[in-house]
């Protein structure tokens, strides 16, 4: 699958956004995850990435009086899409963190987990926080405001192969080595500090469609700034042993190294690479099932409405009764 930077927003505004709950964020492949997760109605679910909470609903419906819900999600904007039921608890954390706030909630297995990961419409469409190209604002980019490092750290304190590698392994910029001397030069002597100053001082280096270039660069910042594959990474390697035996995961990715990462710790349990690496230990004992043999995909009608599923992936697994 091509690496395209993530498909910016669900509503075609230009303008920064107010969001509501209501246009907070569309749920993706909302529909495939439910089905994908056979929910179980007095179950355990945890939902990885709360954020306008539409999977969350969705699980709702499906569980009665006694389920619980387990909602995390880093940003605390996020909570105040909660519904009001007793069955719901918020953890405003990293997923990274899965299986300590799981415990702390008395949760020691659980029936279903998913993740919808990436940024909200709301974290794009909200001006201030920096992680969208069409508006100026300070070069943020942080999903958890708590954390200290900033886009803008990254720009100015990282080295110039540091800044060459993020830009071509998470963003797949063509002139990458380029823009990483570029920037080293260039912020000695002026302030990066806003997305106008950044785009500008960068002019000259643009390849292409400029809003396309800059959604590239933009994509691998983002990546960098929230650690997103090394989360992903550490929640992954956690779930079979927070799932009960015939407990079903599932993930939504929306750029090919998280899918990558996922397909291929659903298939052995590690995130090696298999094809001539003979450090892979094929003795591996992988507790997950594969239930999607390929990822499923939004069908034409919902990308249609939603451009922003275009690029989202579903893969789904099961923890195996017995290993
Ligand atoms: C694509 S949105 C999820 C949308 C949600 N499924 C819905 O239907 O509204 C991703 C959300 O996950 C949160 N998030 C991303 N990575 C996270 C992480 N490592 N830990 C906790 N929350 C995270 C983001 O802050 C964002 O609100």
């Amino acid at each position: 699958m091509k690496k395209k930077p993530e498909k910016e927003s669900s509503s075609s505004t230009d303008q920064p956004g107010n969001s509501t709950a209501a246009n907070y964020h569309i749920p993706v492949l909302l529909r495939e995850t439910i089905e994908g997760l056979s929910i179980q109605p007095g179950g355990v679910y945890v939902d990885c990435t709360f954020g306008g909470g539409g999977h969350t609903r969705a699980i709702l419906e499906k569980l009665g009086a006694k389920g619980r819900l387990i909602a995390f999600d880093q940003d605390e904007d996020a909570k105040r899409n909660l519904p009001d039921d007793k069955r719901v608890v918020f953890v405003p954390h990293n997923f990274r963190h899965l299986h300590r706030f799981l415990r702390l909630h008395n949760v020691l297995a659980a029936d279903g987990i998913m993740a919808d990961l990436g940024v909200s419409s709301h974290q794009f469409d909200e001006a201030g926080r920096g992680f969208s190209t069409r508006f100026d604002a300070a070069l943020d980019m942080r999903m958890d405001q708590r954390q200290k490092l900033t886009a803008y750290d990254v720009v100015k304190t990282y080295n110039e192969l540091q800044l060459h590698k993020l830009f071509e392994q998470y963003g797949e910029v063509t002139n990458a080595k380029t823009l990483a001397k570029t920037i080293v030069q260039v912020r000695n002597h002026v302030s990066v500090k806003t997305i106008d100053t950044f785009k500008n001082a960068l002019r000259e280096v643009v390849k292409g469609n400029p809003n396309k270039y800059f959604a590239q660069v933009f994509q691998a910042l983002r990546i960098e700034v929230n650690d997103e594959l090394g989360a992903l990474k550490e929640m992954l390697q956690q779930i079979p042993k927070l799932l009960k035996p015939g407990g079903r995961v599932a993930i939504i990715t929306f750029h090919s190294l998280e899918d990558r990462l996922v397909k291929n710790f659903f298939r052995r349990g590690s995130f090696d690479e298999p094809e001539g690496n003979p450090f892979i230990n094929e003795e591996n004992v992988n507790e997950l099932k594969i239930i999607t043999k390929k990822p499923v995909e939004p069908s034409e009608k919902e990308m249609k409405e939603n451009p922003r599923s275009r690029s989202a992936r579903l893969r789904i697994a099961e923890k195996v009764m017995m290993v």
